[in-house]
């Protein structure tokens, strides 16, 4: 039977490209569904016209997994912490395939074990084997990508500052980061879905970044793309973990965060592993370039 899918976070920045990609494939599931908090309603009426189910309720609630076979979590940092109870609940509905909330770099690189930043998905990852263990028909995928273009090109916390045309990155501008698009990771998501797992295995990693490139050539592609040059400078590594530590020590939660993303992305571990599963999927993916001409576009 196709499976019924329910999207939790669908609002956020990589949640309507994964909704929209499983729009293009609505007819490989039984259902397509958001779930939406009472209040949020409103917010997503447009996939609503589209033939979005919408399933009003709490995300660490049993009621609204009910009938739903796949979970796609896209949680954001606020509420990361809260995926091991949406586990439990969704389980205990009847769900049997979980997407947790990861769509970054390989969190289990021995660096990245005690990487403030990804606390909370350590946690969750344990929680997903624990619970495993106990169910033995329930499975789960982490989708491994990098960075996103988008979010390089668009969140400051990576260095970007389009307004003075200035790149602050703490490492090495020769060193290769792997990027990614949004509406790639989202289609290569959402194909996976319809991949089963291999017999007896309840774990699947999949590492699909759209490619690597150089940190310089990604800024000098952004800056031709939005017709700009930028200006780059590098700080040391070292200096970004220090003011993480001042932010953790003032109880400044988001600086810290900030600070241990910006020295993340700076370590060459930021960089997905080989081999990769492009392979096993239906299309080529976009180029850097492509990537930033597509959402410029837009
Ligand atoms: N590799 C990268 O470069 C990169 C970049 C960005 C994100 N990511 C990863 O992608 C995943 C999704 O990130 P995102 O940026 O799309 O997340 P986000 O926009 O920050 O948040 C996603 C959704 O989480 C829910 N949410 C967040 N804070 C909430 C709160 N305080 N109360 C209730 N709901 C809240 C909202 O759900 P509703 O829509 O239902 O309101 C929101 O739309 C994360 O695992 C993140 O680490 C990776």
């Amino acid at each position: 039977m196709a499976p019924a899918v329910i999207v939790v976070g669908a609002g956020g920045n990589l949640g309507p490209s994964i909704v929209r990609a499983l729009l293009v494939h609505k007819e490989d599931f039984r259902r397509v569904a958001i779930l939406a908090a009472p209040e949020k309603k409103g917010k997503f009426a447009d996939f609503e016209a589209q033939g979005v189910e919408l399933v009003i309720g709490d995300y660490k609630d049993s009621n609204p997994y009910q009938g739903f076979d796949v979970v796609i979590s896209l949680t954001g940092n606020d509420i990361m912490k809260f995926q091991p109870q949406m586990i439990d609940a969704a389980v205990a509905a009847g769900v049997r395939h979980f997407y947790p909330s990861e769509f970054g770099v390989d969190i289990c690189q021995p660096p990245f074990l005690s990487e403030r930043y990804f606390r909370d998905k350590h946690v969750t990852r344990k929680h997903l084997r624990a619970k495993a263990k106990e169910v033995p028909e329930f499975c789960f995928t982490y989708i491994i990508i990098g960075v996103f273009a988008e979010s390089f090109a668009l969140t400051p916390v990576f260095g970007v500052d389009q307004a003075k045309k200035e790149f602050t990155f703490y490492g090495d501008l020769e060193s290769e980061r792997s990027f990614s698009s949004m509406a790639d990771t989202a289609r290569y998501t959402v194909e996976s879905i319809l991949i089963p797992l291999p017999p007896g295995h309840q774990e699947r990693t999949l590492q699909v970044p759209n490619g690597n490139w150089k940190v310089k050539d990604a800024i000098k592609i952004l800056g031709e793309v939005q017709g700009l040059q930028y200006t780059c400078s590098t700080k040391p590594l070292n200096e970004a973990r220090e003011l993480q530590e001042k932010s953790r020590q003032s109880g400044d939660t988001d600086g810290e965060l900030a600070f241990s993303l910006k020295a993340l992305f700076g370590t060459p571990y930021s960089i997905v592993p080989k081999p990769w599963d492009n392979s096993k999927f239906s299309f080529a993916p976009m180029t850097l370039r492509e990537m930033f001409i597509s959402f410029y576009e837009k």
